[in-house]
């Protein structure tokens, strides 16, 4: 996810593009520029912050220009990548947010017919394929660049001596700004407010010609009417786009991390991870926190869709007394790239000669340079310490890497990649179900402690659902193995110790049925979680929070939504800060 803006009018481009950039980056922040048309195009851009952009970029004079503050999706944070891109002529300049799914198809059909290119990025292809179309009209050859490129964007075209800007999106938000004598594009609103409270927002499809007086928007060749909106937000509460918190935001934007890391992998040439010279006998899995957690789940999936074994362990126990043959196949899972105790295990790793591939969510992070491979998964910034999107996005790359690779016959595992397919629409029934998750949480709110308890796959998901309550809600939430419940930590059930139990229709449905009767005759009340259509489980439980139907390998996503849910509107009752919870780091940087 990466912040773009465009101004045309009669101000000075520069500071207006540079402030509204500022606003965006929550969206990104790895690298951003700037470009000015002023009869040739100035471009400075470097891998720094806006406000250093500020500082040390001189003053560029013009009255339209476009700028990007970019979170790295192909190619680390540099100035060669930092956008704008331009074309050969050095006369187009494009900012873009969004992934291109076939940027390397494009890219060397593009370099074949003599185009040069300067970076990694996906993004590059853009300004040459609008040169390749270009005969005088602008939007024609950005019309016809688009219709080439396959994935998600929404981008903003200047042109050394074009009248206006062009604008486009798909899959990825773009607003018009309408002000007086001046016009302005951006990702998001927090980008224009204090110019404009006046604003269109862009639909699917959408291009758009704006100049300081004009606003044209086309879909499918035909141009259409466009509706106006007012609006009142604050800056901070557009930067979380209206929702009260960052991570409220962040769990509803997984249907479309979902659709973004599904759509690399499944569109990529290459398999996700090559494994040509490492026989595929074990699978060693390294990470942290709730990372560690996407880990366990990646054990049952590996194992079940590979048939080989796999070790789920502890980075920070592993450094220390943790070993692996050269052979196995050795996974670190690290959203931010950074985190010390991983670092440390990857090394000890490289130090036994074990090639290492590392699943992360930062483009140049630590991580990626100590790594054999890398692959990425395309959660965007996750602003909240706590993680949930980016752990939804880890387990997608664990299912792609398993699917890739399993035994299964292909009519079944064929299904199986249709039924992944079909998860941001399920997650989004999760989201949809928010109310009733918010009551739950309102009767567990008055509680200081809680059990999470599940079997098999599921039993990641209750370590990772009391980690969630535990760290923004401060109630001491356990997650715990069904089965063990009964070797002792039964002395704890009574009315003050409720217990979130996650009931998946697969082999372990019977046994859970029984655990939750074994904790109700113990007097702890209990919160179900189960699929729809399930008829007994309203008998047994107090309350039941229901999860759409979905194959028994992929329940974790939907219930691992359920329960972020849950987390959050139990803190939310608790009055607690949610985004930013006490003691807590987004990434430790220390052992
Ligand atoms: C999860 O909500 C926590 N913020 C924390 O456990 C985190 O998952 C852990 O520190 C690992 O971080 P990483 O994925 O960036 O390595």
């Amino acid at each position: 996810m990466c912040g773009i803006i465009g101004y045309i009018g009669d101000k000075q481009a520069q500071p207006i593009l540079l402030g509204g950039l500022a606003r965006l980056e929550y969206r990104g922040y790895d690298s951003c520029g700037v470009a000015l048309a002023g009869g040739t195009l100035e471009v400075y851009k470097d891998a720094v912050r806006v406000e250093k952009l500020a500082k040390v970029s001189p003053q560029l004079d013009g009255t339209v220009g476009i700028a990007h503050t970019r979170w790295a999706t192909h190619g680390e944070p540099s100035r060669v990548n930092a956008h704008p891109h331009l074309d050969c002529t050095g006369k187009i300049a494009v900012v873009h947010n969004g992934v291109i799914n076939n940027y390397q198809r494009l890219k060397q059909q593009l370099i074949s017919e003599g185009h040069k290119f300067v970076s990694e990025t996906d993004t590059e292809v853009i300004p040459h394929l609008i040169e390749k179309y270009y005969e005088g009209d602008l939007e024609k050859a950005v019309e016809a660049a688009l219709r080439e490129v396959e994935g998600s964007y929404a981008i903003i075209v200047l042109m050394a001596d074009e009248p206006g800007l062009v604008a486009a999106r798909k899959d990825s938000p773009l607003i018009i700004g309408i002000g007086d004598r001046e016009n302005f594009i951006a990702s998001d609103v927090p980008a224009i407010l204090g110019h404009t409270d006046r604003v269109i927002y862009l639909e699917e499809g959408d291009i758009v010609v704006v100049t300081g007086d004009s606003v044209r928007v086309s879909r499918d060749g035909v141009e259409v009417d466009w509706k106006e909106h007012k609006v009142s937000w604050s800056v901070e509460d557009a930067q979380k786009a209206g929702y009260e918190h960052f991570i409220l935001k962040e769990i509803h934007e997984q249907p479309r991390v979902i659709r973004d890391t599904l759509g690399e992998y499944i569109s990529a040439a290459e398999p996700i991870v090559d494994v040509a010279d490492t026989s595929l006998e074990s699978m060693l899995i390294l990470a942290c926190g709730t990372s560690y957690h996407a880990a366990l789940v990646g054990k049952y999936i590996v194992e079940e869709l590979l048939r080989i074994p796999v070790r789920a362990e502890l980075a920070s126990e592993f450094s220390y007394h943790g070993q692996s043959p050269a052979t196995t196949m050795t996974i670190v899972i690290t959203q931010s790239g950074e985190t010390a105790d991983t670092l440390k295990a990857m090394k000890k790793l490289k130090e036994a000669g074990c090639r290492v591939i590392a699943v992360t969510n930062v483009v140049g992070s630590s991580a990626t340079r100590i790594a054999e491979q890398t692959v990425y998964i395309r959660a965007g910034p996750e602003i909240s310490v706590a993680a949930t999107k980016s752990f939804i996005a880890q387990l997608m790359a664990l299912y792609w890497l398993a699917l890739s690779y399993s035994v299964l016959d292909m009519r079944t595992r064929d299904s199986l990649i249709m039924e992944l397919r079909q998860l941001p629409e399920k997650v989004q029934q999760v989201l949809n179900n928010e109310d009733m998750i918010s009551e739950c949480a309102r009767y567990l709110s008055k509680y200081e402690n809680a059990f999470f308890i599940g079997r098999g796959i599921n039993f990641a998901i209750a370590l990772e659902g009391a980690l969630k309550l535990k760290e923004i809600s401060y109630i001491h939430a356990e997650g715990y193995a069904a089965g063990e419940l009964k070797h002792g930590p039964f002395a704890l059930l009574s009315p003050d110790m409720p217990v979130i139990a996650i009931v998946a229709q697969d082999n372990t449905y019977e046994a859970m049925l029984t655990n939750i009767k074994e904790v109700k005759a113990r007097g702890s009340p209990v919160i179900a979680l189960a699929e729809e259509g399930d008829e007994v489980i309203g008998e047994l439980a107090d309350s039941v929070i229901t999860v759409p139907q979905v194959a028994p390998i992929f329940s974790p996503v939907v219930n691992t939504v359920a329960l972020q849910l849950l987390a959050y509107y139990t803190a939310k009752q608790r009055g607690c800060p949610i985004d930013f919870p006490r003691n807590l780091a987004k990434s430790v940087t220390v052992e």
